[in-house]
């Protein structure tokens, strides 16, 4: 591409950076839609969050994705915040308004559009989500507010899942999730459920794990998504297709925070048969 004057900066901002999937979504799609737009990784270190920010904002840059450990460090250094990031207490958007970034979450709106695109409902579902970490108690938010009848939500440390089910259950203003230990699935009625695997057990390189290892667990599974996207089949994702259900990993979520962030600050619609493309290059970018 041809860089000049009018050239517009976006960027990713995160400790590390140096393996994000990031500047190919953003470089793909500024290419295809003929947009004057730069997207680069920039390493921040903890203490720097706020001077980068401030920086960026200095810079004039058009928009920053925010990745871990950054997440909630940026949200004080923000001009305002969207209704959903503020619950969530996560940002990975910032885009360029009067006078500061505006933060918004978009991987958990990437989330939904992906589960879409594969004809998931959420809607009246009876939900398992694995995990209380970050990633969980976000997805945990966006369950209960899209109308998941209810949310088992297991996790190794209770106390946690006891955390994460108090906080969401007040600001949804229902009892939609529901704490639990790994093991207390055997107390659940057997039926179907749609499953969200949010632990960090099963990531490259330990691939040979899975947070839950007994199959009876898998025959309660119709379909399931797994966060992690290295390596591309999970051994979680292998267990529910052996027991016969379903199941797509993170890829896709990955690729639609980076759309949606990237029609934020363009103000545009992406065409699905773009992501698709984009969608093709990610997958083979993640091969292991
Ligand atoms: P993230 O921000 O990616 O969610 P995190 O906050 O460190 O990361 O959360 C990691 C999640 O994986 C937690 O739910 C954690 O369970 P605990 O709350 O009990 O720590 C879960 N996890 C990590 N390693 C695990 C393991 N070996 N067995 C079971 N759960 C595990």
């Amino acid at each position: 591409m041809q860089i000049g004057g009018k050239t517009k900066v976006c960027g990713l901002i995160g400790n590390p950076v140096e393996h994000t999937l990031s500047p190919l979504i953003h470089n793909h799609l500024a290419k295809a839609m003929g947009e004057d737009l730069v997207y680069v990784p920039f390493l921040v270190e903890n203490q720097n969050v706020e001077a980068a920010v401030k920086g960026a904002y200095a810079l004039s840059i058009t928009g920053l994705n925010v990745t871990v450990p950054h997440k909630s460090a940026v949200i004080p250094y923000l001009k305002e915040l969207d209704p959903l990031a503020e619950k969530i207490g996560a940002v990975n958007t910032l885009v360029r308004t009067e006078g500061g970034y505006k933060g918004y979450n978009t991987d958990m709106s990437g989330l939904l559009r992906a589960m879409k695109s594969e004809g998931i409902q959420i809607e009246g579902k009876e939900t398992l989500l694995l995990g209380a970490g970050g990633a969980s108690r976000a997805v945990a938010f966006m369950l209960g507010t899209e109308g998941a009848k209810k949310v088992y939500l297991l996790n190794r440390t209770i106390d946690r899942a006891l955390a994460v089910a108090k906080e969401v259950n007040e600001a949804v203003g229902r009892e939609v999730i529901i704490p639990m230990s790994l093991s207390e699935y055997k107390s659940l009625p057997g039926q179907k459920y749609l499953c969200i695997q949010g632990t960090s057990v099963g990531l490259y390189p330990d691939c040979d794990k899975a947070v839950i290892e007994e199959p009876d667990f898998y025959e309660m599974v119709d379909v399931a998504v797994d966060l992690i996207y290295k390596p591309a089949d999970t051994r979680f994702m292998t267990l529910c297709r052996e027991a016969g259900a379903k199941a797509y990993n993170g890829l896709k979520m990955l690729l639609y925070q980076g759309v949606i962030a990237y029609e934020l600050w363009n103000r545009v619609q992406v065409d699905e048969s773009l992501c698709q493309e984009i969608y093709g290059k990610m997958k083979e970018a993640v091969k292991v």
